[in-house]
């Protein structure tokens, strides 16, 4: 291993929840009930089924109620939309979240559409996500801005620093290219279709990689002294006979010989995701409330 920090997401994430749940407690004080996170589920796709579980356990271990609906696959659309509208006239509930992927048979922008922006703490509605791009106060995807709590606690000041994020995905790529926008980085958005991708890739102080492809992203693609943000989760066959193990996108083992500092897979950026939901949850919750 080299000489790279170690940027500790997970630490970061505790330490999050650890302020959220005051938060929290204030509310309840003030507002005479605890704030509420909606959760729905449709299907049995077993990563969406860890992800929903460890979602519930964390609000309510922030002092938060965390109201969960798993629904069977073969649920209607129609169905959905209807248990959307009633959670969106629900005062209980102030956020609410839609787990993704959706079975084929329904459609995930209609579904998106009819959340209340108001409750969409996911930040995935055209309202916030116009919202984001105007630079006007509103819900922004938690996974991008998980990332840049990192680099800020990690940098400071992000100001002129050369950024390249490698996916356009409407969850990771295109949020966090508008986020970095935001803090006045210069901004390139590479993806499968860009030319020479490691020399892009070498140029950036800040380098986010959110392709999907496991350790793709090689050590002498790396701008020695860089900051490098890993969002890939893949699971791939471990050394261990019948094993797997979690990989980043990136090589962590070349890239941390030469990055200034990197976020490891696991306990990089995976703990920021629920921690910031959770905080969008408790904004969520002081503005329907007040
Ligand atoms: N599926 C993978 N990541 C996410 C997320 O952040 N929110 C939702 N709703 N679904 C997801």
């Amino acid at each position: 291993m080299g000489d790279a920090a170690i940027i500790d997401g997970k630490a970061f994430a505790e330490d999050l929840r650890a302020r959220i749940a005051d938060l929290a407690a204030r509310f309840e004080e003030t507002a005479g009930r605890k704030a509420g996170l909606a959760v729905v589920l449709v299907g049995e796709d077993p990563a969406s089924q860890v992800y929903v579980r460890n979602k519930g356990r964390q609000t309510v271990a922030c002092g938060m109620e965390s109201f969960e609906h798993k629904l069977p696959a073969e649920t209607s659309e129609a169905d959905l939309l209807a248990l959307v509208e009633r959670l969106n006239s629900d005062p209980a509930v102030d956020g609410i979240l839609v787990q993704l992927p959706l079975p084929a048979h329904i459609n995930e922008q209609k579904v998106i559409a009819t959340i209340n922006p108001d409750k969409d703490v996911d930040g995935f509605h055209v309202v916030n996500v116009g919202r984001l791009a105007t630079g006007l106060p509103g819900f922004v995807p938690c996974t991008p801005l998980g990332c840049v709590m990192l680099l800020k606690d990690r940098l400071g000041s992000l100001s002129g620093l050369d950024a390249v994020v490698i996916g356009r995905s409407n969850i990771v790529g295109k949020p966090m290219a508008q986020l970095l926008t935001a803090e006045s980085c210069t901004v390139t958005i590479a993806h499968s279709r860009t030319k020479n991708l490691p020399e892009v890739v070498r140029r950036a102080d800040i380098v986010v990689a959110a392709v999907g492809r496991p350790e793709m992203v090689k050590g002498d693609w790396i701008k020695p002294g860089a900051t490098v943000i890993d969002v890939g989760i893949n699971r791939v066959p471990s050394a261990e006979e019948g094993k797997s193990k979690l990989v980043g996108d990136v090589d962590f083992a070349s890239a941390s010989e030469v990055a200034g500092a990197i976020t490891p897979v696991p306990g990089g950026v995976g703990p920021m995701t629920i921690a910031v939901l959770l905080r969008n949850t408790i904004v969520a919750a002081h503005r329907n409330a007040g």
